[in-house]
């Protein structure tokens, strides 16, 4: 795989902003959990969600402590601009700029990895990361060691009340795990559904990363990183992580920043478009010939016609048909189906014997 390689349409997928809009579940998620750390850590942590896509491979990987022969580091899993620099796999990449400046942060980012594309994959997802450093001495800390264990009471503590107030009252459980810039490394569970979810990764910052952020020998501290995805499609029931993508009004609609944490309802038909016809009838009307002449307008995009009233006045006979137009693959504008619908006034009178109304 030759660098660069970075399609067409992952670069559609840069300018899509999607934790910018307000609307949106994932920018819903990512707001609650920011104020949960506002409710709980007043003034503690500063949020970061704007960081520019393109990271150097020093930052997303070398400074992580990520081996050169990692699996991560080749262009089959990674989209690379040049040899330097990556489109960040992991919102991780950014620790370092907000080490510089801050004892505890939150970063949210899209992050970009080469994979399928199902409904659990998609090269493209967003992460929100966290991390909280001190300094030994000014907690009276006198080595590493109680340094480790103050973290991660502190990280678990944390984590466990992020987890509570955007899952709720679940069991949660914590289990060993690998990352190379923490050590220890662990990950959280919580039961959802009667299933263990793997919710998030985190840990105790491995010395030499703070090392390579520039710290002083004497500071430690925890860190964290999910996908919201992940989060976002238990709480909000979304079955479909390309949904997260789409422009389709009937998801994005679903969604409000006021109403939060809400239950997605699917759908699977594009919507209906339906228009009225009103007529007087001939003297003799068959119900048939009217289908056929709305089927040869409306083709394949009508679904139904349906009666909708009839009343008699002065001798003379009224009918009012409804039309539904639905397509099987798109949304249908109004004016197209407006077009349609002139095209039967001018047929039907001539094909039927009707007299408009
Ligand atoms: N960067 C990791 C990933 O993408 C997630 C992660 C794990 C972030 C542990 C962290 C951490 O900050 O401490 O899978």
């Amino acid at each position: 795989m030759a660098i660069p390689n970075i399609s067409p349409k992952i670069y559609e997928l840069l300018g899509k902003k999607i934790l910018q809009r307000q609307n949106h579940p994932l920018t819903i998620l990512k707001n609650k959990i920011y104020e949960h750390f506002q409710k709980v850590y007043p003034g503690v942590f500063t949020m970061k969600d704007d960081f520019p896509q393109r990271v150097s491979v020093e930052d997303n990987f070398v400074k992580l402590l990520i081996p050169d022969d990692h699996p991560t580091r080749f262009p089959t899993d990674t989209y690379f601009f040049d040899k330097n620099t990556v489109l960040r796999t992991h919102t991780t990449a950014h620790d370092f700029e907000m080490l510089k400046n801050h004892n505890a942060f939150l970063i949210a980012g899209d992050v970009y990895r080469r994979d399928e594309i199902d409904a659990k994959h998609y090269p493209a997802f967003h992460q929100l990361e966290g991390a909280r450093i001190w300094n030994l001495e000014s907690l009276g800390l006198s080595n590493h060691n109680q340094g480790k264990e103050f973290a991660l009471y502190e990280l678990k503590k944390t984590i466990e009340g992020v987890a509570e107030e955007v899952f709720g009252d679940i069991e949660m459980r914590w289990i060993d795990a690998y990352f190379p810039f923490t050590e220890p490394s662990l990950e959280l569970e919580v039961k959802w559904q009667g299933e263990w979810l793997e919710a998030l990764g985190c840990g105790v910052y491995h010395p030499n990363v703070l090392k390579n952020a520039g710290k002083d020998s004497n500071t430690f501290g925890w860190a964290f990183g999910f996908g919201l995805e992940r989060w976002a499609m238990k709480v909000f029931d979304i079955p479909d992580i390309r949904l997260f993508w789409s422009d389709d009004k009937r998801f994005t609609s679903q969604f409000s920043a006021e109403k939060g944490l809400t239950k997605f309802v699917p759908f699977s038909k594009y919507p209906v478009c339906y228009k009225d016809l009103s007529f007087w009838l001939p003297e003799i009307f068959v119900e048939n010939d009217l289908f056929e002449v709305v089927r040869d307008v409306g083709g394949d995009l009508v679904e139904k016609v349906e009666k909708i009233d009839e009343f008699e006045k002065k001798g003379k006979k009224s009918r009012c048909y409804r039309i539904h137009y639905r397509s099987m693959d798109r949304s249908l504008s109004n004016e197209e189906i407006d077009v349609l619908q002139v095209r039967l006034r001018e047929i039907a009178p001539e094909k039927l014997g009707v007299v408009l109304r």
